[in-house]
């Protein structure tokens, strides 16, 4: 699955809904595609066992505002592929998202940092995972995204009462299930115009990812226990 198909452009949806797309049209039920599963009731629990480690919020920052530039690298790489207008102005609208919730998440950053009299660390470079065709891309984000918004339903709980990051968070979520949105119905879309097969692989393989990526999350847990058990920040304090 690591190939590029160029200029991927499926036929124009059999709908005949060729105007331009906005975040208002997207129609999939968000109630269906955001419900948890075991994974991320796991990987809820891990955050808040995290969250006793003093500095966490700094980490929690730190690590927003570098997922959301793998976002920002890996949407940036494949917009040149899609051919098709409708889907390219989506994907463009999730650039400029994606770009704005690096600044968001950065800000405020930035300034906890400063009131904290905390020196800045340098936000590691920004990852993509290979070359995709565009359904593969599709079918990332479809579960990619979701599990983003899962994210940062968590860190809404975690942060309550830190009203400046809790409004970040929230415009943040507003997009995340946009995102979440067009990509499934992207993906619905072609599997009724004859793409059943690739659409089936490539959730099977976002899929894999997702499993992979689990189980990082839950190898990094173990290796910060004893930081966790002994509420200790990152340079030993507690
Ligand atoms: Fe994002
Ligand atoms: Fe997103």
């Amino acid at each position: 699955m690591d190939h590029i198909e160029s200029n991927y452009s499926p036929a124009p949806s059999a709908s005949g809904d060729d105007a331009t797309p906005s975040k208002r049209k997207v129609s999939t039920s968000k109630r269906a595609r955001l419900t948890r599963d075991s994974r991320a009731r796991v990987i809820a629990q891990l955050m808040r066992w995290r969250a006793r480690i003093p500095g966490w919020d700094v980490d929690a920052l730190r690590t927003l505002t570098s997922t959301e530039a793998d976002g920002v690298a890996m949407v940036s790489a494949v917009l040149p592929a899609i051919g098709d207008e409708r889907l390219r102005k989506l994907v463009q609208q999730h650039l400029a998202d994606e770009q704005r919730h690096v600044d968001a998440f950065g800000e405020r950053l930035a300034n906890v940092e400063s009131e904290r009299g905390i020196d800045p660390v340098a936000v590691h470079p920004a990852e993509t995972i290979g070359s995709l065709n565009v359904i593969e891309f599709m079918a990332y984000l479809e579960l990619g995204e979701l599990r983003a918004y899962q994210c940062l339903e968590n860190y809404r709980d975690l942060f309550e009462g830190d009203v400046k990051t809790c409004e970040v968070i929230d415009s943040v979520m507003r997009d995340e299930q946009f995102h979440c949105a067009y990509s499934h119905d992207q993906l619905e879309r072609w599997a009724t115009e004859g793409f059943e097969d690739e659409i089936e692989a490539a959730r099977k393989w976002a899929d894999d990812i997702d499993t992979s990526a689990f189980r990082n999350q839950c190898l990094s847990f173990v290796s910060m226990l004893p930081r966790i058990i002994f509420r200790r920040s990152a340079n030993g304090t507690s």
